[in-house]
């Protein structure tokens, strides 16, 4: 199965079992925003609790607020969006198609990327056991020549992108000759800078209304708290401020399915320190992070940093922590040394003082800010295609199984009578009382035993309890493992605490308080 059908399975897979929906469907859908549905706002809360709960109660210097989404309209003058939020589009004047203007440039250079991969394959059958990758490439002269290609191309549209020349960005486009993927035309337009954020107006009357906007990033919201949290909190720096929300961004390419959607959630946290001692706080973050990632167990060599060249003006560091999607390593997660550059402009836009008294040092500052921000759809896409699997059985039979982390499952665990009579429906019940006030469960009584487990493995629950008329005799049930499909036969008493040690953070938790190092 190809990385392409994979996705396209994934897809369906998610609307099939209630993971996600497109938006308004049936009024043909809106572009670029989806519903979760019932198990996917299950798994959703799960992800937002293992990220709030790893910052706000592992960390005794964080705290965790819920900003409004409206705010005034000159927070977004002081953070830069009004200025500079803007992605640079360009139009095909035949298919009337619009599209990112660094998006074709990076989608040309990918299929430059792929001609590399398809040398190196042949090399490499070629010369078999003596081949080496490394030499391969700094000796063969069409990667040589392909690379070069590659290098320009970046040089040239970073420097584009970074000096604000439009001019030269479709100059670029047209010497790559890059065509539109739907007419197969070079007619392009000049490239223009497109505003990502949506207005609005607020009031109740057209005269007195003024224009706001949706937040694009949550951060504003902390960043205007800083203080009343730092008052009311009696907070010392080192501290940050966590926050999960809406986010809004009018894209021009959106695709990928929920990797990039107008409506979206980020979680995200400010880390508010002492000038001079970001870049240290900045190492300590990608560390933190990465360990959060990798402690779900999804494969460590899935996950990648990508440490930013071309910094924004206001940042002096910046990475991204890639996964590997099924469409390649992508983006999931932002790490930021954005200076003092925030707080800076907020107390010139707003004329008050966002300073902090440093009670170790005696000076007062505008403290600087390292931020983490990942996007709760995006991680929910992660969690998804990592544990999408089609698995061939021992006895000939296939199955689908979400392998989601036991901790982030929707359904913890299915309670499933063998029979519908004997009593054993009864007994399943009972059972099932006890254990849903602590996990999510699912009673399910039809059909084969096969078939239920089979609809529990799609869906990813861990944990299948199967009652039979042995149960009534000694009080025991079968419990089925998803990932190893074996069956253990246990006291009804003990199936509180194995369930538990899988499903609960605990364990994941003790990890991240001895790895942070705070
Ligand atoms: N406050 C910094 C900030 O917003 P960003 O890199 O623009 O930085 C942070 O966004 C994260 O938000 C990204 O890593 C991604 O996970 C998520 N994100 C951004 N735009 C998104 C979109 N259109 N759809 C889904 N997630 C998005």
């Amino acid at each position: 199965m190809t990385q392409d059908d994979l996705f396209k399975k994934l897809i369906a897979h998610s609307k099939e079992y209630g993971f996600i929906f497109q938006s308004s469907e049936i009024y043909d859908g809106l572009s670029a925003v989806y519903d979760y549905g019932q198990l996917g706002a299950e798994l959703k809360n799960n992800i937002k609790k293992y990220w709030w709960e790893a910052m706000v109660r592992l960390n005794d210097n964080i705290v965790g607020i819920d900003s409004a989404i409206f705010m005034h309209p000159r927070i977004w003058e002081a953070s830069g969006h009004v200025g500079a939020f803007n992605d640079p589009l360009i139009d095909n004047k035949d298919s009337k198609k619009r599209y990112r203007a660094d998006v074709l440039l990076e989608d040309h250079i990918a299929k430059i990327e792929e001609k590399i991969d398809k040398e190196v394959e042949k090399g490499r059958k070629k010369f078999a056991d003596n081949f080496d990758e490394t030499k391969f490439k700094e000796t063969n002269p069409n990667i040589i020549r392909n690379q070069n290609k590659i290098d320009n191309i970046k040089h040239r549209m970073n420097e584009a992108l970074n000096s604000n020349d439009l001019d030269a960005l479709k100059q670029l486009i047209l010497d790559c000759e890059i065509v539109c993927p739907v007419s197969g035309t070079r007619n392009w337009t000049d490239v223009r800078q497109f505003n990502l954020m949506f207005s609005l107006q607020m009031g109740s009357t057209a005269e007195g209304a003024s224009t706001i906007y949706l937040r694009p990033e949550t951060a504003q919201g902390i960043f205007v708290n800083f203080l009343n949290v730092q008052k009311t909190g009696r907070m010392k720096i080192p501290f940050g401020i966590a926050q999960t929300g809406k986010a809004f961004r009018n894209e021009i390419v959106a695709r990928q399915f929920i990797f990039r959607m107008r409506e979206f959630e980020q979680m995200e946290m400010q880390f508010f320190v002492r000038p001079g001692e970001e870049l240290k706080w900045f190492e300590q973050w990608k560390q933190n992070r990465m360990f959060w990632h990798k402690s779900l167990g999804l494969g460590d060599d899935n996950y990648r940093f990508h440490d930013h060249e071309k910094l924004a003006h206001y940042a002096n560091a910046a990475t991204d922590i890639e996964f590997n999607f099924p469409f390649g390593f992508k983006e999931v997660e932002g790490i930021h040394s954005r200076t003092d550059f925030d707080l800076g402009n907020h107390q010139k836009y707003s004329g008050k003082k966002l300073q902090y008294f440093d009670s170790e040092t005696g000076e007062s500052y505008v403290p600087y800010v390292v931020e983490t921000s990942i996007g709760v759809d995006r991680m929910m896409l992660l969690i998804l295609s990592a544990a999408y699997h089609e698995e061939q059985l021992s006895d000939g039979e296939q199955r689908v199984v979400l392998h989601i982390p036991p901790v982030l499952a929707p359904v913890k665990l299915a309670v499933l009578p063998l029979l519908k009579k004997d009593g054993l429906p009864e007994k399943a019940r009972e059972i099932l009382n006890a254990l849903k006030c602590d996990f999510y469960c699912q009673y399910d009584e039809k059909d084969s035993i096969g078939k239920r487990y089979r609809r529990q493995d799609a869906i990813g629950t861990p944990f299948c309890i199967t009652i039979d008329h042995q149960t009534l005799e000694d009080n025991t049930v079968t419990i089925r493992h998803r990932d190893t499909m074996e069956q253990q036969r246990t006291d009804i008493s003990k199936i509180h605490e194995i369930i538990n040690e899988e499903v609960s953070f605990k364990k994941i938790f003790e990890k991240l308080i001895n790895q942070s190092k705070f």
